[in-house]
C-alpha cells in the first residue's frame, strides 16, 4: 500500500534515526542526499544499512543521490544488498534517467540475491524544467516505479525564481500547474501520488490544510520533514468516520443494480460509486494493517 507519511530523515544523524523510529509514519525516507554533508556521506551509509539491518516497524526507503553522479554509483552499491522498500531519487529528469536506474538496481539485486525489481522506485520528478517537460513519459517506466512525488525547492532554483510563494504563502501559478501536472503523470502511469513537503513544521494549521487538499485531490500520502507533522498527514490520508458512513450510503443506493440512484436530493451515478468503494477500500486497508 501507497504510505501516507513518509518521514524524511538525515541518515548521518545517529540521534535523528533513533527518533524517527518510534513515529508513527507508514514510511522512513532515510537521506543519503542533500540533507547531508558530502564529507558525512560514507559514514551515512553504514548507518543507513544497519537501520536496513535491524529492521523498523515502517517501511524503509532511502534517498539517493542524483542520476549521473558519483554518488549514487556508491549509494546502489552499499544499499541494494540490503534491500530497502524503495529508492526515492531525486533530480530524475528524463524516462532513460529511470530506465537506467531500473538496470543499474536490478544488477546489484541479482548478485545479492534478491528478487529482481523488489526494491520500488518513488522519484522526485519535477525538480528541474526538463523533468517536468517529460512528466508525460511516466506511462513508459520500469514495473518497480511505485509512485512519483514533486518537489518545489530545486525546480525554483533551476527557473531562477527568487520564491515559489505568494505573497499569501501559497504557491505560486506555475507550481500549482506542476504540482497538478505530477498527480495527473502518477494516475497516468497507475502509480501512487505524493505530496510535496510542507517546509514550515512549527505551523499545524497550515500543514493541516495542505494535506487535506491534496488527500481530496487525490494524492495518496505526503512527505513530512519533523515527527511532528506525521500524526497531522496520517490524519487527512485516512478517510474519517462520516466519510467512511456516506460511503457506506452511496455504494447501499446502488444495491438494486441500477446506474443511476438518488441519495439526500442528489443524483449520484457510476462516478459516485467508485469514489465511494475507492473510500471503503482505503478504509479496509488501513483497518488491516494498524489496530
Ligand atoms: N527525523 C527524526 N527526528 C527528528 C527529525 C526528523 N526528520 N526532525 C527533528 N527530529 C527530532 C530532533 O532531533 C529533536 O529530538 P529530541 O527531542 O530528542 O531533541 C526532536 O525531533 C524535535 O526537533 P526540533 O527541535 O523541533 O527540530 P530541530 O530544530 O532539531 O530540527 C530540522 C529541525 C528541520 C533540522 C529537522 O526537522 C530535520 O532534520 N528534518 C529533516 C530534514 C531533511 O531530511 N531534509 C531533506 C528532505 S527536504
Ligand atoms: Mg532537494
Amino acid at each position: 500500500m501507497i504510505p501516507r507519511s513518509l518521514l524524511f530523515v538525515p541518515a548521518d544523524s545517529e540521534k535523528k534515526l533513533a527518533k524517527a523510529l518510534t513515529i508513527a509514519a507508514d514510511a522512513l525516507i532515510l537521506d543519503l542526499e542533500d540533507s547531508v554533508a558530502a564529507p558525512n556521506r560514507a559514514a551515512a551509509r553504514h548507518k543507513v544499512c544497519a537501520c536496513l539491518k535491524h529492521g523498523a516497524p515502517m517501511q524503509l526507503y532511502v534517498r539517493v543521490n542524483a542520476p549521473g553522479s558519483v554518488d549514487l554509483l556508491h549509494d546502489l552499491d552499499a544499499i541494494v544488498p540490503a534491500a530497502p522498500a524503495a529508492l526515492v531519487v531525486p533530480k530524475v529528469e528524463t524516462i532513460e534517467d529511470l530506465i537506467q536506474l531500473d538496470r543499474l538496481i536490478a544488477e546489484r539485486e541479482v548478485q545479492a540475491g534478491l528478487t529482481r525489481g523488489q526494491i520500488k522506485l518513488l522519484p522526485v520528478a519535477t525538480e528541474t524544467p526538463r523533468a517536468v517537460l517529460n512528466l508525460l513519459a511516466y506511462q513508459k517506466a520500469p514495473p518497480r516505479l511505485m509512485a512519483l512525488t514533486w518537489g518545489a525547492e530545486d525546480l525554483a532554483a533551476a527557473l531562477g525564481a527568487s520564491t515559489n510563494r505568494g505573497l499569501g504563502g501559497e504557491f505560486l501559478f506555475t507550481y500549482q500547474v506542476v504540482r497538478s501536472l505530477a498527480l495527473i503523470a502518477a494516475k497516468a502511469a497507475q502509480v501512487g501520488a505524493i505530496e510535496t513537503l510542507y517546509a514550515d513544521f512549527r505551523d499545524e494549521v497550515g500543514l493541516e490544510r495542505s494535506a487535506r487538499n491534496a488527500a481530496m485531490e487525490g494524492f495518496d500520502g505526503m512527505l513530512a520533514i519533523h515527527p511532528g507533522q506525521v500524526a497531522v498527514i496520517n490524519e487527512a490520508f485516512s478517510p474519517s468516520e462520516p466519510e467512511i458512513a456516506h460511503a457506506q450510503r452511496v455504494v447501499a443506493a446502488f444495491a438494486h443494480g441500477e446506474g443511476v440512484a438518488a441519495l439526500d436530493g442528489k443524483m449520484l451515478d457510476m462516478p459516485h460509486l467508485k469514489q465511494a468503494q475507492a473510500i471503503l477500500a482505503r478504509a479496509e486497508r488501513l483497518a488491516s494493517l494498524r489496530p
